[in-house]
């Protein structure tokens, strides 16, 4: 592992009204300039596919989302000014990938390139060994369901946070596949963009 940003402990003791949190989720387009402190970063990505269960010898660990065959297929990486990083939710730290601003591809509407965060959800097929995904057709299918699961995790969290978040379909794939560097069997399924919400 390459340079790595260990986060803060998620705060798991924070409280918000669940049923306001759905009333509350929206999709938003805007952000001020004030950048997310690492404790917001912590909590998000915990949200989003933390891991709630660790591994044992006998059984692979849980996550906040649920995933076909507990296949945990989904990655996060993260765009931030000072790079991109790779969510790694054992250790729920931060490690680099690339060094260089690519936050301007996390989606092809102009509004979110000034976004702070960019999280963009890669599937890794070579994580779906179950012999029920049988091909690249059901790969991809059930890669797009439990990408569905974190971002709304995401979204949740965001509405209790009052932070700002969209979802995003409208991504150049595979220009962003290729300047992330990906592998093969990653796929970009699609990305997320967070900010401060604006005052007032
Ligand atoms: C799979 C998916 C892809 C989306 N792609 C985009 C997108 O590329 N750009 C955008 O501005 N909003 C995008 N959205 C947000 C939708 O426009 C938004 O969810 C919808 O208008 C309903 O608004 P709400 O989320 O505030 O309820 C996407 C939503 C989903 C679920």
């Amino acid at each position: 592992m390459g340079y790595s940003i260990k986060l803060p402990a998620p705060r798991k003791d924070l409280t918000f009204p669940l049923m306001q949190a759905l009333a509350e989720r929206r999709s938003k387009r805007k952000w001020s300039d004030k950048p997310l402190s690492e404790q917001d970063i912590s909590n998000l990505l915990w949200a989003a596919c933390g891991i709630t269960k660790p591994e044992t010898k006998q059984s692979k660990s849980k996550r906040t989302a649920p995933s076909a065959c507990n296949s945990q297929e989904i990655k996060i990486y993260v765009a931030r000014q000072d790079g991109l990083f790779l969510f790694a939710e054992k250790e729920h730290q931060l490690v680099q990938i690339l060094t260089k601003d690519i936050r301007a591809n996390s989606g092809t509407q102009k509004m979110m390139h000034s976004a702070p965060l960019g999280l963009i959800y890669v599937t890794d097929y070579s994580r779906m060994t179950s012999i029920f995904f049988r091909n690249n057709y059901q790969r991809w299918f059930i890669s797009g369901v439990d990408a569905g699961f974190i971002s709304q995790n995401v979204y949740l969290y965001c509405a209790a946070a009052k932070l700002n978040t969209v979802v995003l379909g409208l991504v150049n794939r595979e220009k962003l596949h290729k300047v992330m560097g990906l592998k093969e069997p990653e796929k970009i399924v699609m990305t997320q963009v967070v900010g401060s919400s604006l005052p007032g």
